[in-house]
């Protein structure tokens, strides 16, 4: 079966690849401030092929924001199980377009990789499963399970009606396992699944000192600056090695199991490998120690000022500016609260808030971090076709990003197995420029999952 299997999707990978490049060239940005029309279609662009693949009960689900879901479905045979699979067709912003080798949503293949935002998040995840179920259904019939598609609209801004479309869809997308083909694997040809994620919570920071921007010779001294009060408050949540030190934030944290702990050390990361793949410059030290690096970014939780703002680099003359932004985002380690960890950070900031400046927060929704237990005899049969398909051993690994369906998923329908898998790596710079997919693994991605299918009767 494996070679009917591998023959099937080599033969039609071409059709993948088209199809793919079709919804990467529908800028499908879910932050707000875009164009909702283009979310919307980018929805339909997914729902026609759902439609031109012969899926039944294909529909849109759209929750309040307007950024549509996509619904559809392969019934196979009553009493065989009901499997889930998830991917999202929203996108990033493209940040500094400039820095774009090719036009971020004209795809174009170079040195085996597809460039364009959404390639690699998350795009591929929705042609995988589709190609997967696809040849699943040519080469072993309905033997394959039932299957339910959820390909959601606005992962990247959140996920913010995602619970509650799936609590009033529960029957309709009710499944005993979920696969998420939303991760990465750890490295370019070692497929992987993933075990745990990282939760998220970000705030918006304004300290307001004046009306209005004065001369900073004719004013300056007497009256506070409201850029080093931010910076002053930014600094007050670590010490000068990350370590965060709001008080009691770290309390919950569940450590690794000795299981999780030893494929993390199996994984052989070096403090060389991590300089070069992350691109940190030469004399740059690291915050903890390198035996720690894979428990740093997957269990513990960091701090970063994702945009800061005072006046304008442009424009930066002799000024004391009235305002400073920062929006800053935490990842939060697994046994974290997301509504916890925002109310502590708020506490915080308001307490280091100094000389009277005028605070604002603003916290944007957050996300749950996840874990799963591997018990489950799926984890050990995905990665059975993963070792199978990709010609490499498959691993289990951490991821410090998050997803928060991952979590909705559980909450909605019990404990029932939730594996994460994905085609981003290393090298694929999802969110940043030059966003692309390693073509060899979404091939190999595609196969992966329709041999897990057909293993499943068995
Ligand atoms: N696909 C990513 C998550 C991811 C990134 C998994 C890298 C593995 C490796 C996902 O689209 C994402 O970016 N999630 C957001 C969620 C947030 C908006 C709540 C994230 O982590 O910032
Ligand atoms: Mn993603
Ligand atoms: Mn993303």
């Amino acid at each position: 079966m494996l070679a009917t299997l591998e023959k099937r999707i080599h033969e039609r990978f071409p059709r993948y690849l088209e199809a793919l490049e079709n919804l990467i060239r529908i800028p499908s940005i879910s932050f707000d401030g875009f164009d909702k029309n283009e979310v919307i279609r980018s929805a339909q662009a997914v729902k026609t092929l759902f439609t031109n693949n012969g899926f039944q009960n294909v529909q849109l689900l759209t929750p309040p924001s307007g950024r549509s879901s996509v619904y559809a479905e392969l019934r196979t045979k009553p009493h065989n199980p009901t499997i889930l699979l998830y991917a999202h067709h929203d996108v990033q912003p493209t940040m500094r377009e400039a820095l774009w080798e090719s036009p971020p949503f004209s795809p174009e293949v170079r040195n085996g990789r597809l460039y364009g935002r959404g390639t690699a998040d998350d795009k591929a995840g929705i042609i995988l499963h589709i190609a997967a179920v696809t040849q699943a259904v040519a080469v072993f019939g309905d033997k394959i399970p039932n299957i339910k598609f959820i390909i959601e609209g606005e992962e990247e801004s959140g996920s913010v009606g995602l619970q509650t479309l799936i609590n009033d869809n529960k029957e309709l997308l009710k499944c005993d396992a979920v696969i998420v083909a939303d991760n990465s694997n750890f490295a370019k040809g070692i497929p992987s699944i993933t075990t745990s994620l990282r939760g998220m919570a970000a705030v918006e920071v304004v300290v307001k000192s004046l009306k209005a921007p004065l001369h900073s010779g004719s004013w300056s001294g007497p009256i506070p600056d409201p850029a080093q009060a931010l910076c002053r408050m930014i600094a007050s949540l670590t010490d000068a090695k990350g370590q965060i030190v709001i008080p009691h934030f770290m309390d919950g944290i569940t450590e690794p199991t000795k299981e999780e702990e030893d494929a993390y050390d199996s994984l052989g990361m070096t403090e060389e490998i991590f300089r070069k793949d992350s691109g940190m410059v030469s004399t740059l030290s690291l915050m903890v120690d390198k035996k720690d690096i894979l428990k740093s970014l997957w269990r513990k939780p960091s701090i970063v000022v994702t945009a800061m703002e005072a006046g304008s680099r442009t424009q930066s003359g002799n000024v004391l500016q009235d305002s400073a932004y920062a929006r800053i985002g935490i990842r939060l380690a697994p046994g974290m609260d997301a509504d916890v960890a925002m109310l502590q950070m708020i506490e915080h900031l308001k307490k280091h808030c100094p000389l009277g400046m005028d605070l604002s927060l603003f916290s944007e929704d957050g996300a749950n971090p996840f874990t799963t237990d591997i018990s489950h005899p799926y984890f050990e049969m995905m990665k059975e076709a993963m070792t199978q398909a990709y010609g490499a051993p498959a691993r289990y690994i951490g991821c410090g990003a998050s997803i928060p369906g991952a979590q909705f998923f559980r909450d909605a329908f019990g404990p029932i197995p939730v594996l994460l898998t994905g085609l981003e790596d290393p090298e694929c710079n999802a969110h940043g420029e030059n966003e692309s997919l390693y073509l060899k693994d979404f091939e190999h991605g595609i196969l992966a999952e329709a041999l897990f299918f057909g293993s499943l009767h068995k």
